[in-house]
């Protein structure tokens, strides 16, 4: 299938926003400030920005490098740049990644809009304790979370099935500048609060007492989940780029738009939650249980700002969540369009009816339905598991192992310097930070993961 065929982004603006909305996601707004909050704030942040610039940089322009040399989906980039070896397993265990983690990453969508909905009709009032009572009654219910799952999934097909520029291209366009200005007015809100300095200062004072090397390890992982690392996404998104992408600016510039977008979120949920006295490091229920209290208490002044200020919050959530879903799906369908020679049109539909059935099977598990417990964990959590804990590190460190060792260098070269025609001052380093560094560090993590130390 040649490139005119496959279709590719039409501008340079469409690429970063594209990419960066496949990085801007649930783990910034949601997974970022939670961790930090666990894990002393600025010193996490610190350390998270360092694993972002020496481990996230090289890996995501590896994907990169793949992806755009190949012009093709996941699996197939690598057997392409590989001569056919059992290389090509990489690149399908990255496309079967992306593929799990759709499923559950959709659940937890779907909640984001049920929550918008929530903050229209006013249900976001209460006691705290209303708050808590109302998540476990709402994950737990069974048939409502399939509903808003649907959604999400309807609305993701809808924009994916329409292709490369028409569909994916043209609305980050418009989700992504929407997504900025609303986080831009929470955060300024939420910065005039009473006492918010504290929040401020949590977020820029380090206190490097807190530091034990698992703030390191949950920093890493953190860095390569919110850059969409190893799942297949930034390889099939630089298959879509043009020869003439300068592959490590755009992969600086996405990083550093989804660092900010993170470092945002953080100053629009930190000086809320210390202007009202409450600590953010409640773990993942910061967002759907914490949060809807802190903004009762802080705006709860006005029950117009108090429901605007939710409905703004959880409208982000969910564009921020609807940007990385159709990266997600738009993996498996390009895989399913080249492999399985289907239109892409069916191949999309086969994908999101697929994702969505394991995204039924994973929100019904948490209503407690027995037989959908594996190894003690429900459905949702093994998926979390397996894809985030296990996949993701393998296909990370064997992406790097087949970019520093394994693809001829010159090739790896042309890519970077687009031929010769851009500077090649940091090729070194690259080459060094992915031979040694990135994998040594995806090491760590993995056997710490498995208990081994
Ligand atoms: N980077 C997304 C986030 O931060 O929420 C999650 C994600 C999207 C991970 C796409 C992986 C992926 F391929």
């Amino acid at each position: 299938m040649s490139q005119t065929e496959r279709g590719n982004f039409a501008s340079k603006i469409g690429i970063i926003l594209a990419t960066a909305g496949s990085a801007v996601g649930l783990g910034n707004v949601w997974r970022f400030p939670y961790l930090a909050g666990e894990n002393g704030g600025a010193v996490f942040i610190i350390i998270y920005f360092a694993c972002v610039l020496l481990l996230g940089i090289p890996c995501m322009l590896s994907e990169f490098i793949i992806g755009r040399h190949a012009q093709s989906n996941t699996a197939r980039a690598y057997r392409k740049m590989s001569g056919g070896t059992a290389w090509t397993i990489v690149g399908f265990m990255g496309v079967l990644t992306g593929f799990l983690i759709t499923g559950y990453y959709a659940v937890v969508s779907g909640w984001c809009l049920q929550y918008m909905w929530a903050s229209i009709v006013g249900h976001m009032s209460g006691e705290p304790a209303y708050f808590q009572q109302y998540f476990t009654s709402f994950t737990q219910s069974g048939f409502k979370p399939l509903i808003w799952l649907l959604v999400i999934m309807s609305m993701t097909f809808f924009i994916v099935r329409s292709g490369v520029q028409s569909g994916i291209e043209r609305a980050s366009k418009v989700l992504m500048p929407t997504l900025f200005i609303l986080l831009l007015i929470i955060v300024v809100a939420s910065c005039m609060l009473p006492n918010a300095e504290a929040g401020i200062l949590f977020m820029l004072k380090p206190d490097w007492s807190s530091v034990t090397h698992d703030v390191f390890l949950s920093a890493l992982g953190q860095s390569f989940y919110s850059l969409s690392i190893a799942m297949g996404c930034l390889c099939t998104y630089a298959s879509y780029f043009t020869r003439k992408t300068n592959l490590s600016n755009s992969a600086i510039q996405i990083s550093v738009i989804d660092l900010f977008i993170a470092i945002l979120a953080g100053l629009m949920i930190f000086p809320a939650a210390f202007s009202v006295g409450v600590r953010p490091d409640s773990g993942p229920s910061l967002i759907f249980i914490t949060l809807p209290n802190v903004f009762q208490q802080a705006f709860g002044a006005s029950q117009v700002l108090q429901y605007s200020m939710s409905l703004m919050f959880y409208s982000l959530l969910t564009l921020a969540a609807l940007t990385s879903l159709m990266s997600l799906v738009e993996v498996a369908t390009a895989f399913c369009h080249e492999e399985l020679k289907i239109s892409r049109r069916n191949a999309t539909l086969l994908v999101v009816t697929s994702a969505s059935l394991i995204g039924v099977f994973c929100s019904l598990s948490l209503s407690g339905y027995d037989g959908l417990t594996v190894l003690g964990m429900s459905l949702f959590d093994l998926f979390d598991f397996v894809t985030g804990q296990i996949f993701l590190p393998i296909v990370g460190f064997l992406t790097c192992i087949f970019i520093g060792w394994v693809v001829p260098r010159k090739v790896v070269y042309d890519e970077f310097t687009n031929d010769g025609t851009l500077r090649d001052t940091f090729f070194r380093l690259f080459l060094f930070l992915v031979r040694f560094v990135c994998p040594l560090c995806i090491l760590a993590i993995f056997l710490h993961q498995l208990g081994v130390f």
